[in-house]
């Protein structure tokens, strides 16, 4: 069988790594953040992309897919596990033809969560995830009007690419994260997705 895959877009701050976090605790699936994954290829000692990789962060530019692409089938195969919360990805053009060249046909996706979001309310979390520590050298103004940037002329193309598919679920993440979960859980039930057995 095939690994399965959810890609989950939204805006910076519209909860895509906090509703992962749910879902990863109550379904079996691992959650793999693309930025995550990102910012610890910058802090790896030797790294050959480091640099590249902080100057696209704060920028809010896109990182190559070949560099994307081969950290989350690394974190796949490293993993051992079958299905797969892919969380911030593919954020453009590139990112989803290089994901189609490399992964498609090793892949079943089965759908994207897109969480939507007003621009004002993500960026009043994203500052305040800043002052709270996030310790994220994006999480600031600046960085933010260039991550929204890329979202609107990158990002929106991608899931209009999805929805023409009838592959887009999309939820409202204006609201509190759990009643946002609860969203994401009639999504799950509706794809056949079940909670993970206690054991
Ligand atoms: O998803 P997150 O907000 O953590 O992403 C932070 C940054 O990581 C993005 O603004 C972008 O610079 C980089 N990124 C990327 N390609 C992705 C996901 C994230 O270049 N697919
Ligand atoms: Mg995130």
């Amino acid at each position: 069988m095939l690994p399965e895959v959810v890609f989950v877009l939204g805006a910076p701050g519209a909860g895509k790594g906090t509703q992962c976090s749910f879902i990863a605790k109550e379904y079996d699936f691992v959650h793999l953040s693309a930025g995550d994954l990102l910012r610890e290829e910058r802090q790896r000692p030797g790294s050959e992309y480091g640099e590249m990789i902080e100057e696209k962060i704060r920028n809010g530019q896109i990182v190559p897919v070949e560099v994307t692409c081969s950290l989350i089938h690394k974190a796949m195969m490293n993993s051992g596990k079958s299905r797969f919360l892919i969380d911030g990805f593919p954020r453009n053009k590139d990112n989803l033809e290089g994901w189609e060249r490399a992964m498609s046909d090793k892949t079943k996706l089965l759908f994207i969560l897109f969480f939507e979001c007003s621009r004002d309310l993500c960026t009043e979390r994203c500052l305040g995830r800043g002052a709270a520590g996030s310790g994220r050298s994006d999480d600031n103004l600046e960085s933010l009007q260039k991550r929204f940037n890329t979202y609107l002329h990158d990002t929106m193309p991608i899931i209009k690419h999805y929805d023409r598919k009838g592959l887009v679920r999309k939820i409202n993440a204006e609201v509190c994260p759990e009643d946002v979960f609860d969203c994401v859980k009639k999504v799950f039930r509706e794809a056949g997705l079940e909670k993970r057995i206690a054991n």
